[in-house]
């Protein structure tokens, strides 16, 4: 396995790859988990050879997020990239993404105006930034996004399309811990107790499930209800309960077609995620 810090040397080493050769590329910020790992495995079986990036995007973290605690555990990803059979990492600095004088940004018009793009402004205008960097240097016949981060997923699949990228995109399923809960690096921030009640964001995806399975398509009895399940959960603190439409991420009032259901709840400080496709 091999491992490449400038962009220089990951574009030539790129370059170097035999042009009948398929390359898988799965984006990361690391502290790996089984997640990540799903992601590099489903690239292990398609591709000729994986490259795997490791690096916590500061564009993508607001003034008041997590950027400065966010776990980083290099020699640990490099352990279970390896396992994961992954051929390169490349694993650069800010300096060297982002050097003095860097001023060109990628953006989206529409797809983040609701969910964590409503919630975290300029979130998503980082990472399709650091996305397309990452895709220029790698130059991936494919690339695999988790389901986990939904709208990102979808924003990126846009992308792709949009600019005429020659990538497949693919869309691999939530990783979860035995009880649940979505695997994710900041999981690592729960206290004891936090952590027992992390499953609420689970439990009340399960209470949506139902009621769909149950022929219920009211968008708002729907989110009321995922809401109750939350809430008696008394550490959980909702950022936001929505149902919008797949290919928009916009909000239904009635469900039709390819709808998600997203959730994110605080545990003190920490943030989390989940959601499920409803069709
Ligand atoms: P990160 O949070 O490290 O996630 C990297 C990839 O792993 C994403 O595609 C994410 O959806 C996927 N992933 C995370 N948890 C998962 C789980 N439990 N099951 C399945 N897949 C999971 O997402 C980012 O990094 C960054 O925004 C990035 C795309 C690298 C740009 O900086």
């Amino acid at each position: 396995m091999l491992i490449v810090k400038t962009v220089y040397e990951m574009k030539m080493t790129r370059s170097k790859i035999q042009t009948n050769k398929r390359v898988g590329f799965v984006p990361t910020m690391g502290y790996l988990h089984e997640g990540h790992l799903s992601l590099l495995k489903k690239a292990r079986e398609e591709n000729d050879v994986v490259i795997l990036s490791i690096f916590v995007n500061p564009i993508q973290f607001g003034p008041n997020e997590d950027l400065d605690r966010y776990p980083r555990d290099f020699e640990r990803d490099e352990k279970l990239a390896q396992e994961a059979g992954t051929d390169i990492i490349f694993y650069p600095t800010s300096e060297e993404m982002y050097p003095e004088g860097y001023s060109s940004y990628v953006i989206t018009e529409g797809l983040d105006r609701h969910l964590c793009g409503a919630k975290r402004p300029g979130h998503f205008k980082g990472v399709m930034t650091v996305v397309l960097k990452l895709f220029n240097i790698t130059k991936p016949h494919s690339t695999y996004f988790g389901q986990k981060d939904i709208q990102q997923a979808r924003i990126i699949e846009q992308m792709i399309k949009d600019f005429n990228l020659d990538i497949n995109f693919h869309i691999c399923p939530i990783v979860r811990e035995e009880d649940g809960l979505a695997m994710s690096s900041r999981n690592t921030y729960l206290s004891p107790e936090e952590r027992k009640q992390a499953i609420a964001l689970f439990k009340g995806i399960k209470r949506g499930e139902e009621l769909y399975k149950n022929g219920e398509r009211d968008a708002e009895k729907i989110k009321k209800e995922v809401e109750k399940v939350v809430k008696s959960f008394n550490l959980a603190k909702i950022d936001y309960v929505d149902i919008v439409d797949y290919s928009t991420m916009s909000p239904l009032k009635k469900l039709g077609g390819k709808s998600v259901l997203a959730l994110a709840v605080y545990f003190g400080k920490t943030r989390l995620i989940d959601n499920t496709i409803l069709e």
